[in-house]
């Protein structure tokens, strides 16, 4: 009973082996070729089993159980890259923006994210799955905000007939305004000339309050003359406080 059922079992097997383009001593499997090195040390191929589903063995061995596929790890800043056989394990690659500076037999075990340029810089060389960003500064009248390939130069606003409202710098450009119109220059020179009239206005008239004081004092005699000249003096002082 149990020996017909190992018949069974062999004869699919010994029919692929018919039909391969692998060399003698292995087989195919999932369009690989596999050796045979443990079966052939047996006269009938029962000990050979084809790996379970999530398992592998890619090379010759004396193992009685298949290898677990490896599982991409997002936390290690890895994804698919190609899916596991029961002769080869998966192959992980870098997420989208990382790159890979852990490897183990062509397949990627530790990423990183690509750096970011600051503002002021600009993307030399973007990074690709093994190789960070490369940055580099911007120069003379151009700026980058971190994200461009090239430093833009600034806008030019007297080019453009424009009042440059804020001076351009490596990590941005440079602003433009409008220049003041006629309207505003009309106004702004009517309120000066309304705040001079008041000022001097004032002037004049505390000017001709000091005579007016002073002549009175001028007219008194004797001891009033002291009063006098203590309100003056008094009065003169609160003019100016
Ligand atoms: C830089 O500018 C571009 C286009 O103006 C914008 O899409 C991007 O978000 C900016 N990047 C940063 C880091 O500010």
């Amino acid at each position: 009973m149990f020996t017909l059922r190992i018949i069974i079992l062999i004869v699919p097997l010994k029919y692929d082996l018919c039909y391969c383009e692998c060399a003698r001593a292995e087989y195919k499997i999932d369009k690989q070729c596999c050796p045979m090195f443990l079966c052939a040390a047996y006269d009938t191929s029962t000990t050979c089993v084809p790996c379970p589903q999530l398992t592998f063995i890619d090379e010759p061995n004396g193992l009685v159980e298949c290898f677990p596929c490896t599982v991409c790890d997002a936390d290690r800043g890895l994804r698919l890259s190609e899916v596991c056989t029961r002769s080869s394990d998966t192959v992980c690659g870098p997420l989208e923006r990382f790159y890979c500076i852990e490897k183990q037999k062509g397949s990627c075990t530790l990423a990183v994210q690509h750096s970011e340029c600051n503002p002021g810089q600009y993307i030399k060389q973007a990074g690709t799955g093994s190789t960070d960003t490369v940055c580099a500064d911007c120069t003379a009248d151009t700026y980058s905000n971190g994200s461009f390939s090239s430093c833009l130069p600034h806008t030019k606003c007297e080019a453009m007939g424009l009042a440059e409202t804020n001076l351009g710098t490596h990590s941005s450009d440079s602003e433009c305004g409008n220049p003041p119109t006629a309207v505003a220059i009309i106004a702004s020179s009517v309120i000066v000339t309304l705040i001079l009239i008041t000022v001097v206005s004032v002037l004049i008239f505390k000017h001709i309050r000091k005579k007016k004081l002073s002549k009175s004092s001028g007219n008194s005699k004797g001891k009033n003359k002291v009063y006098h000249r203590k309100k003056y003096t008094r009065q003169l002082f609160s003019l100016y406080t």
